[in-house]
């Protein structure tokens, strides 16, 4: 047999170790790994290169980033543009055909795409279109997706996030300061809740509840100064927005045209680095000289600086756990492939690497209401201004 393998959208630790438990059992079963670079866009121009040399890849599971690159090529995207439902649906199965028979163009048995939400919902397609032997890994840093416990990567990055937020700390100290800390996490909040607890971050910020800027930020910072604090950590998600009602009643700096026409990128998702929430915090803090004299009157300084932690999030080697989780799922993965069990993802529940029909690692999973992780997070963050 020959297995395809690709990596797709954004990099993330723990790529590498997915690759290497894929390698070692394909190998082990006398098959070969054919790895295809650069995600879906290698895949349509034939970008190949045989893998089958196991000693070529000692230790790869250790190694940060993937081997194999990636991008964030949308193979349906113009497809998607269509606006007619019908002829849209129509545009993306021709497509998910073409890309069914660049397997064989690429004379593969099967392909294990490794990704995101994006990366999956390609292969899905060209499943459900083309009964293509396609199996799926989900692969995020934001932990937001579906049928999965964790995702790997997810926890490398929280111990990035919080000992960075352990590390500003200190400065925040010495120059009594406020700091915005922006944690990367476009639609859920898992990163910026983990490391900013983790961390004793004393404001978290995430996408799933709109902030109300009046409430959630300046009344607790007016809280903490009264009884003594003197600096203070705000872990914002990039993806954290104001609700309406704040975004038109405080903000001086920003308008809601602006978040809403956000640039996107080749799936549509919005580019939150443009926008820059923390930054856009700094300045209307900033600009408030009620505050300003607030932080005067309890003789602490008024001093706002705003960090991004953005893809030093992603860099460096995965952690232990991600390093073999990333190789369960690898070696679950290639057992599919060689079981020829395809339209299914591998995935986390519990202790065990279980399996889910493909389609449904395109769905995200979001911080559910009422989690026991908001219930935690307000409790500490209360508890740091609460009187004697
Ligand atoms: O999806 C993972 C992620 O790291 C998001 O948290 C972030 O918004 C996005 O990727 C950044 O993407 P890029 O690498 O394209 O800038």
């Amino acid at each position: 047999m020959k297995i395809g393998v690709l990596t797709g959208g954004g990099d993330c630790p723990g790529l590498n170790s997915v690759l290497y438990g894929i390698l070692l059992k394909v190998i082990s079963a006398g098959h070969s790994v054919i790895g295809i670079e650069k995600g879906w866009k290698g895949f349509l121009e034939n970008k190949t290169k045989n893998m089958s040399n196991i000693n070529e890849f000692d230790d790869l599971h250790t190694i940060g980033g993937t081997l194999l690159y990636t991008s964030r090529t949308n193979p349906y995207k113009n497809a998607k543009k269509i606006k007619n439902q019908k002829e849209r649906e129509e545009a993306i199965k021709k497509v998910a055909l073409e890309m069914t028979k660049q397997l064989n163009v690429l004379d593969l048995d099967s392909l294990i795409a490794i990704g995101g939400d994006d990366t999956l919902a390609v292969a899905a397609a060209m499943h459900k279109f083309g009964n293509a032997n396609v199996i799926g890994v989900p692969k995020t840093i934001d932990n937001d997706l579906s049928h999965t416990d964790y995702t790997f990567g997810f926890w490398s990055a929280v111990q990035l996030a919080s000992n960075t937020m352990d590390n500003i700390t200190t400065t925040a100290r010495s120059h009594q300061r406020i700091f915005v800390v922006q944690v990367m996490g476009r639609d859920a909040g898992w990163l910026t809740l983990f490391s900013g607890i983790s961390a004793g971050a004393d404001i978290i910020l995430i996408p799933e509840q709109p902030f109300d800027f009046e409430k959630d930020i300046v009344e607790v910072l007016k809280e903490r100064v009264s009884v003594n604090r003197k600096y203070h950590i705000i872990a914002c998600s990039e993806g954290a927005v104001p609700t309406k009602e704040s975004l038109e009643r405080d903000f001086k700096t920003v308008i809601p045209e602006i978040i809403e026409n956000l640039p996107k990128d080749d799936f549509g998702n919005p580019l939150l680095a443009k926008l820059n929430m923390s930054k856009i915090i700094v300045k209307e803090l900033g600009l408030r000289t009620d505050l300003k004299n607030y932080f005067t009157q309890y003789g602490a300084e008024f001093d706002i600086r705003d960090v991004v932690l953005g893809h030093t999030m992603r860099a460096g080697t995965p952690s232990s756990f991600d390093r073999i989780l990333g190789l369960r799922l690898g070696i679950h993965a290639a057992n599919l492939a060689l079981k020829e069990q395809y339209g299914k993802m591998v995935c986390l529940r519990g202790e065990k690497i279980d399996t889910a029909p493909l389609i449904e690692g395109t769905q995200k999973k979001l911080v559910p209401d009422g989690s026991d992780i908001l219930e935690l997070r307000d409790l500490i963050i209360q508890v740091k201004y609460k009187r004697d």
